[in-house]
């Protein structure tokens, strides 16, 4: 067990002893291969460092109550990354070689998998990458996908705590029938400034609206959104926002609690209706929302009513934490056990 402060560290990155990389040429891929360098070699005018021509995935492993090494819903961030090499023209990386080199990489670096009593996990990062070097816009011919790992802290140190954001109406991080629905850096890269001028502004994070109308919820910075209502779990349909795979899991989790679900457009007006909201991803699980502020049109939802996250999103945040540290049974086989 490496000597880290778990308690203290945030989401952020530290060196780990390897990663695991697998080149694309000729057509087809290679073998994997085991790095120790952090370091990546490519020419200055490869594809992804111009044309953005890159995708990456996010997931994390936990050490279970048991002891045992949990990675979560691994083979849905295998496809999802294949999605995102359909949408900007990549080759996709196939299911079986993405599961064993994300498996391979958290056992190489088992010593950096935060303890079972830290509330931490160790962050999953894969990432694909467009090498050819050339200065025309195409896709390249060769590629090289790496999967490295890296120890994050709790997201709430301090318990399941509340957070207010800002609709940003000046901004759109996608277009209807643009790149949104994929995990690609040119999505993050627009969302730099806005999320920038709503951190200054003192807010948790930034709301996007529909980008053609500006009348439905998208997606809060990179996270998806849900509200609760009348027995409902209710969150967006979009053709901009990423499929997010904990919003996937929270809504299975929903109907076992006995919520209906419903993944339709949602009017910024709902808001006002809404019992309780959050941001939901894989880093936060949940981030329960307190107030969501629209400064351009001067309108404030207050949300949570007490200052608290509301009785839904605690439950479904502790559904989810429990089946991630091995707490609760794993009746839909989302997690993939390691021996280590
Ligand atoms: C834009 C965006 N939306 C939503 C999410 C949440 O997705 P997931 O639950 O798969 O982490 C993320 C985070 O990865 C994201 O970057």
């Amino acid at each position: 067990m490496e000597n880290i402060d778990y308690k203290e560290l945030g989401f952020g990155y530290v060196k780990t002893d390897y990663n695991v990389r697998c080149r694309y040429a000729d057509g087809a891929w290679g073998v994997p291969y085991v790095s120790e360098s952090e370091e990546v070699s490519i020419p200055i005018a490869a594809s992804c460092l111009h044309y953005g021509q890159e995708a990456f995935e996010g997931m994390k492993a936990f050490r279970g109550v048991d002891g045992k090494v949990r990675i979560f819903r691994m083979r849905d961030g295998a496809r999802r990354l294949q999605s995102s090499c359909r949408g900007i023209v990549m080759p996709e990386l196939p299911e079986e070689m993405f599961c064993g080199m994300v498996k391979q990489v958290v056992e190489l670096n088992a010593k950096y998998i935060p303890p079972y009593e830290s509330g931490a996990a160790l962050y999953i990062r894969p990432l694909l990458i467009g090498t050819t070097a050339q200065v025309g816009v195409k896709p390249a011919k060769e590629y090289l996908f790496i999967v490295f790992v890296t120890p994050v802290g709790p997201y709430f140190p301090n318990g399941f705590g509340i957070s207010d954001f800002v609709i940003m109406r000046d901004y759109d991080r996608a277009a209807p029938l643009g790149t949104g629905r994929y995990k690609v850096g040119g999505n993050y890269a627009a969302g730099m400034l806005p999320n920038h001028i709503a951190h200054k502004q003192g807010y948790a994070g930034e709301f996007y609206l529909d980008a053609k109308e500006k009348r439905f919820i998208d997606e809060c910075g990179a996270a998806n959104f849900f509200g609760i209502k009348d027995g409902a779990y209710i969150t967006p349909a979009s053709s901009s926002i990423l499929p997010s795979i904990t919003n996937k899991t929270l809504m299975q989790l929903a109907r076992g609690l006995g919520l209906r679900v419903e993944q339709r457009p949602v009017a910024e007006e709902e808001l006002a209706e809404l019992e309780e909201a959050g941001a939901c991803g894989t880093a936060a699980v949940i981030s329960p929302i307190g107030r969501i502020d629209d400064p351009v049109r001067g309108v404030s939802y207050q949300i949570s009513k007490d200052g608290q996250p509301g009785p839904w999103s605690t439950k479904l945040y502790k559904a989810i934490r429990a089946i991630q540290y091995g707490e609760a049974p794993d009746t839909h086989a989302w997690t993939t056990l390691l021996d280590i």
